[in-house]
């Protein structure tokens, strides 16, 4: 899951602080160890184990010579994070540094082949031979693309990779399968990195690199070659997210600042209303939808699920992309198939859009420039902007927004569109009483496990809600369809079990609040996100997150998450846990 960077900078400034202020707009990616290695008549290295400040304060990332380089943010899969493990990787004799994003899945038997012809290594990961193999090849005469070309050609498994040689000064190689990376440009200067918000503050002129094309990147040009050596012509795509959108603009942690970002980001998402209908048009009848998503795009998705197959009567299923193979995928034209992902880059997602040909593929993402808007026949943007906190919030309720629309445009409900812009206002109105919130986290500070219900359109955002607090704060949650506690679940409930219950004003009240008082005959602490109106519920609740009385349980599901959104982040701050780098996740899952 790693992020790469490279940069080659035709202007004065050194490439070391533009390298590493563009690592640390790719830390969700990995931070468990950084590297940077930039050339002024050698290749110089500096990398360790560690995160970036940490590193950067003992090393001085920044203070290195050259302007032009290559870095690394990693996230640990073959071999544990240590400074030899962390990239940049070289070949015994120096003259080659690679950054690499995947997993090289046949790496042990080029590495024992390597070996034998007497190359050293000295780290435990795939990596390192992909910088012996480009060794053994430029010694063989290549020269550093074509180097690169042999070198992948041996590779099995994912990967995008940043080279550079000390015997080709002033030049960078760069390739990618299955693993991201894309190519920015500037006023002569060049830009490689894992995903866009890395560069956005020194370009918005993104280009894309497609499968097995080799860039190579001198002071003079940007070159593409093909797998035919043949030079592909690319134009840049302007990309209109901003600087500022990749900045903590003032806010402690990312995730705090892109829970905040809701309002506009779910204004910018509803703006989309006329390509969607265009999109929706030109698909024609469809018959059914399966959503295939993972994580919090799972339970986007199956919030789509309530609000399509209410709003819109067409069947909607739900698979999870891990499990998609093992499931029986009846698909025709009239099925609509549709990936929903934050990066459009997660591996199971793409397998599964891969795996069936038949059905109409429609990709929601977020990233303009992701693998998945190639698979799929037509895409939808999410309009969240860029989100760095690994925990996702507003990709989230964005794709919701989506959903929402979709379900509203097949059903022709013009009420339901009209509703969707107040909600908005309603995310305004929980972030502008969050300390009620904030003061709340102090009392469950120390739960051990915590449970969260809800019924119907509730029942994912009670799934989302316990994936959130477990993520950051790790605190064991559960999330059950309320009337499914009497088959089991109740059994845990006591005084230490705190229950949180998402009870919005609407047809599914009455049964929840059955559940609740079940619950509370067991004497577990009653927490609910209710209707500010609701005196029934707050009664019988210890603690309340109020909730404007116009939003029912339709809209709940845009409006309400935002307040548990909000509970986990405040807890995990209590708790002293970062929740930007929540420990052993990564944002984009590409293995
Ligand atoms: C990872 C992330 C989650 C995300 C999931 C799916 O597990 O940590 O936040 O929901 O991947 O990612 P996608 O990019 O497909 O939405």
């Amino acid at each position: 899951m790693c992020g790469i960077v490279g940069c080659m900078l035709n202007d004065n400034r050194k490439a070391a602080p533009v390298l590493l202020d563009c690592a640390k707009k790719l830390e969700y990616r990995g931070y468990d160890s950084v590297g940077l290695a930039t050339y002024d008549e050698r290749i110089h290295v500096k990398k360790d184990e560690g995160y970036i400040e940490t590193v950067d304060e003992a090393l001085n990332l920044a203070d290195m010579p050259g302007n032009y380089g290559i870095a690394h943010v990693r996230w640990a899969s073959v071999g544990k994070p240590s400074k030899l493990n962390s990239h940049p990787h070289l070949d015994e004799k120096e003259t080659v540094a690679v950054v690499h994003n995947g997993t090289i899945t046949n790496y042990s038997e080029l590495k024992d082949k390597l070996i034998s012809e007497g190359h050293k290594f000295i780290s435990q990961t795939d990596t390192e031979v992909i910088s012996h193999l480009i060794e053994k090849f430029m010694d063989e005469g290549s020269d550093l693309e074509h180097a690169l070309r042999r070198c992948i050609e041996l590779l099995d498994g994912s990967y995008a990779i940043v080279a550079i040689s000390a015997k080709e000064p002033n030049k960078i190689v760069a390739t990618r399968k299955d693993s991201p990376l894309v190519l920015g440009q500037k006023d002569g200067s060049y830009y490689l990195a894992s995903d866009i918000p890395a560069m956005i503050k020194y370009t918005n002129r993104i280009m894309e690199l497609n499968k097995k094309e080799i860039v190579v990147i001198t002071k003079e040009k940007l070159e593409i070659h093909d797998e035919h050596d043949n030079i592909m012509f690319r134009t840049p795509i302007e990309i209109d997210w901003t600087p500022e959108m990749v900045e903590k603009n003032g806010y402690e942690h990312y995730m705090l600042k892109e829970i905040h970002d809701q309002p506009e980001s779910v204004r910018r998402t509803l703006l989309q209303i006329d390509e969607i209908k265009e999109i929706l048009d030109d698909i024609g009848e469809i018959e059914k939808i399966c959503i295939v998503a993972c994580g919090t795009s799972y339970h986007a998705a199956l919030s789509g699920k309530y609000i399509i197959e209410s709003e819109a009567r067409i069947p909607t299923n739900v698979v999870l992309a891990s499990e998609f193979a093992h499931s029986l995928n009846i698909m025709d034209e009239k099925t609509l198939l549709i990936g929903m992902s934050q990066s459009g880059e997660t591996a199971d997602t793409l397998k599964a859009l891969n795996s069936i040909e038949g059905p109409t593929k429609l990709a929601i993402v977020n990233v303009e420039i992701s693998e998945m808007t190639k698979i799929a026949d037509y895409t939808i943007l999410t309009k969240a902007g860029p989100e760095l906190s690994v925990a996702a919030t507003k990709t989230y309720t964005a794709q919701v927004t989506v959903m929402y629309m979709i379900a509203a445009l097949l059903g022709n409900n013009e009420e339901l569109l009209d509703k969707l812009n107040k909600v908005p206002e309603y995310i305004e109105d929980i972030l502008e009483n969050s300390e009620i919130i904030k003061s709340m986290a102090k009392t469950y500070l120390y739960a051990n496990e915590l449970f969260y219900i809800g019924k119907g359109f509730s029942y994912p955002t009670a799934l989302e809600a316990a994936l959130k607090m477990k993520e950051i704060s790790y605190i064991h949650a559960e999330a059950y369809a309320s009337g499914e506690l009497k088959h089991g679940p109740l059994a845990l409930i006591d005084n230490n079990m705190p229950v949180i219950t998402i009870i919005p004003p609407g047809k599914d009240h009455n049964l929840t609040l059955n559940s609740l008082e079940e619950v509370k005959a067991r004497n577990s602490r009653i927490v609910t996100v209710c209707s500010e109106d609701d005196d029934l519920v707050q009664d019988k609740s210890e603690e309340c997150i109020l909730i404007n009385p116009d939003v029912d349980e339709i809209l709940a599901p845009l409006v309400y998450i935002v307040a548990l959104q909000l509970l986990a982040y405040y807890i995990t701050i209590e708790k002293k846990h970062n929740p930007d780098r929540p420990r052993n996740l990564a944002k984009t899952v590409t293995v």
